[in-house]
């Protein structure tokens, strides 16, 4: 997820696009870069780091005035963040500018055939093909940047969007886009191209967000929208409203409430360009050979808080798939304890900020062990992965919010990545299962969108429920870890006292604590496991004979449940390992809602940090 703007009008465009950056930079922050095309060619400056870094080389080395220009603010997913695989990205002859969020899934194979025809690439990114392809095809499309552009979408898989500059046309900027955010602004005289309204809202507040598919031909006095095939198209045309703080969080009052949105793009984006062309699994930064995965004899875990919970939930799909042993332990307790670890145990640190020191701690001590390290964080460039023997990245985008919500449903997407990377390799799941499973994880992001859709009937009930004092949360098998997951949504966002249980754990002692009216969340398993299913029935039974007001989370069409739920979360069918991805949706809502009643700062809860760097 990376901040996109461009511009092409009457003022400096330097200091629009800049300004622009600052406004975006919410979306990464890794690196920025700008393209500034005028008659005399393009200057493009980049730099790792913050926008502030940009700035120095800006005032160091000015550019020549000019009106028309493209800016990037980046949160790196193929390649480090450095000043090398920082955007825009140019072709052989510096002539084309590209900038680009998201994934271009088939980047190796393009990049493969280009050097093969002689073009030399920079850097590590998926995005520098781009500008090569762009050169390859512009004689053939008269140097038309706009059908150049498109007939270059048309190569590509994945989610983009691409903006463009070219210096033979320095008065036109170029945009297209495919599963990624693409909004145009219309000015007088001048017109803007941006991730979203943020960037622009300082200079007109009359936007057109682009449909999936298109391409935009921006200059100063012109909008022309075309499908990736030339066909004249249409955008959707609307005012922006928000002031410009509010346009950061895409309108919503939290970015917590953004990011639980943005949950069906991370999950997908998660699972973009996991497929190597012959249908196998591959992942994104692999130190380890084939053989040194069929040597694993064991997993273990580490991670805390949120991401711990994620490899709680984790641990029943590694086993179920590879039949290796996996242990959970967080991170903080690890290496007290003399675990027992050697050149055969694989630890698995879960991190969204790769920074957190209970964790990194936990993967040094491993690694002098000899035991292999696999990180699976949201943050390319961080400490843990650059510590581990291998990483997957979850592509959830910048997470700002301290509670973790998009980053937690991305972190089990991607150990499930690696259960079936291991099931493959190890040769314990066939082809056609692994695909099966795959199939079913790719309508993830629609089954959570039927959640999101239906977030009114849970934020009604967190109004509701504004004055307990005490929350239950029970869950088995994979909803046990949702359930731990629910309560410390609660506790570190309502300041409320909540916990989670394993509901066959309700007996031997948490019964005690129902009584009347309290309010307890259960998480019912999907029928197809009859024997988990009818024990939480059972369970659901029990607190509601204490006294308990029941929230159930079930299976839509679970018609068992009904008589004992005092209110009823139905969730879309979805295999039971998959279930988490949409049971812990409306816990998040809940638990946002009813601190946001309380009069809490969602973003920022009292006492708690989004990166903790001591131990
Ligand atoms: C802090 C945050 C949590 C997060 C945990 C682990 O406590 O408040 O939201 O889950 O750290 O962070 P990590 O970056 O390692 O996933």
């Amino acid at each position: 997820m990376c901040g996109i703007v461009g511009y092409v009008g009457q003022q400096e465009a330097v200091g629009v696009v800049v300004e622009g950056l600052r406004r975006l930079e919410y979306r990464g922050y890794d690196s920025a870069g700008v393209a500034l095309a005028s008659a005399g060619g393009l200057h493009v400056a980049k730099r790792a780091g913050k926008l502030a870094n940009l700035d120095k080389v800006l005032a160091e080395q000015p550019p020549a005035p000019t009106t028309t220009g493209i800016g990037h603010t980046r949160w790196a997913t193929h390649g480090a963040p450095n000043d090398v695989n920082a955007h825009p990205h140019t072709d052989c002859h510096g002539r084309i500018a590209v900038i680009h969020n998201g994934i271009i899934e088939n980047f190796a194979e393009l990049r493969d055939t280009l050097e093969r025809a002689g073009h030399e690439m920079d850097s590590e990114t998926d995005t520098e093909v781009v500008a090569h392809l762009l050169e390859e095809v512009l004689p053939a499309c008269d140097d038309d940047l706009g059908e150049a552009l498109r007939t270059v979408c048309r190569l590509l898989r994945g989610a983009f969007t691409l903006v463009v500059v070219d210096a033979q046309d320095p008065d036109t900027v170029v945009a297209a886009r495919r599963s990624s955010p693409l909004v145009v602004g219309r000015g007088d005289g001048e017109n803007f191209v941006a991730s979203d309204v943020s960037a622009f809202i300082a200079h007109t507040r009359d936007a057109v967000e682009l449909g999936q598919d298109q391409v935009v031909v921006v200059t100063r006095d012109h909008v022309v929208i075309t499908d990736f095939h030339g066909q004249p198209a249409e955008g959707t045309p609307y005012q922006v409203d928000w002031d410009a703080s509010a346009a950061e969080k895409g309108g919503y009052d939290w970015f917590m409430l953004k990011e639980i949105d943005e949950q069906p793009q991370a999950v997908a984006d998660t699972l973009l360009g996991r497929l190597s062309p012959n249908g196998t699994l591959q992942l994104d930064e692999m130190r380890l050979s084939d053989d040194d995965l069929r040597d694993v004899n064991k997993v273990i875990i580490v991670s805390c808080g949120t991401s711990f919970y994620s490899g709680l939930v984790a641990k029943y799909a590694i086993e179920h798939w590879t039949r290796l042993p996996c242990e959970v332990e967080l991170a903080s307790e690890f290496r007290y304890r003399d675990p027992v670890l050697d050149r055969s145990t694989l630890v698995v640190a879960i991190t969204q900020s790769g920074e957190t020191m209970d964790t990194l701690m936990a993967t040094r001590y491993a690694r002098a062990q000899r035991a292999k390290v696999l990180a699976i964080c949201n943050t390319n460039g961080s400490t843990i992965p650059r510590e581990s023997d291998a990483v997957i990245y979850t592509h959830a985008g910048p997470e700002v919010a301290v509670a973790s919500t998009k980053c937690f449903l991305a972190q089990i997407v991607a150990c499930y990545l690696l259960g079936l990377y291991l099931a493959q390799v190890r040769g314990t799941k066939y082809g056609d299962e692994i695909a099966t499973i795959l199939d079913q994880l790719h309508g993830i992001p629609a089954a959570v969108q039927i959640m999101l859709d239906g977030a009114e009937q849970v934020r009604a009930l967190a109004r509701e429920l504004v004055g307990a004092t005490s929350v239950l949360f029970l869950g088995r098998h994979v909803g046990y870890p949702v359930a731990l997951e629910g309560a410390l949504k609660l506790k570190e966002l309502a300041y409320l006292h909540a916990e989670g249980f394993a509901a066959g754990e309700l007996k031997h002692g948490p019964i005690a604590l129902v009584d009347e009216g309290v309010p307890v969340f259960v998480v019912a398993p999907p029928r197809a496991r009859e024997v988990l299913h009818d024990k939480v029935v059972s369970n659901i039974q029990e607190v509601r004979a204490r006294g308990a007001r029941t929230i159930v989370l079930a299976e839509d069409g679970d018609e068992s449940v009904v008589p004992y739920a005092d209110e009823l979360i139905w969730l879309p069918r979805v295999p039971t390992l998959l279930q988490p991805l949409v049971a812990t949706v409306p816990l998040q809502l809940f638990a946002c809602e009813l601190a946001a009643a309380l009069g809490h700062d969602v973003d920022q809860p009292r006492n708690l940090a989004k990166s903790v760097t001591v131990e």
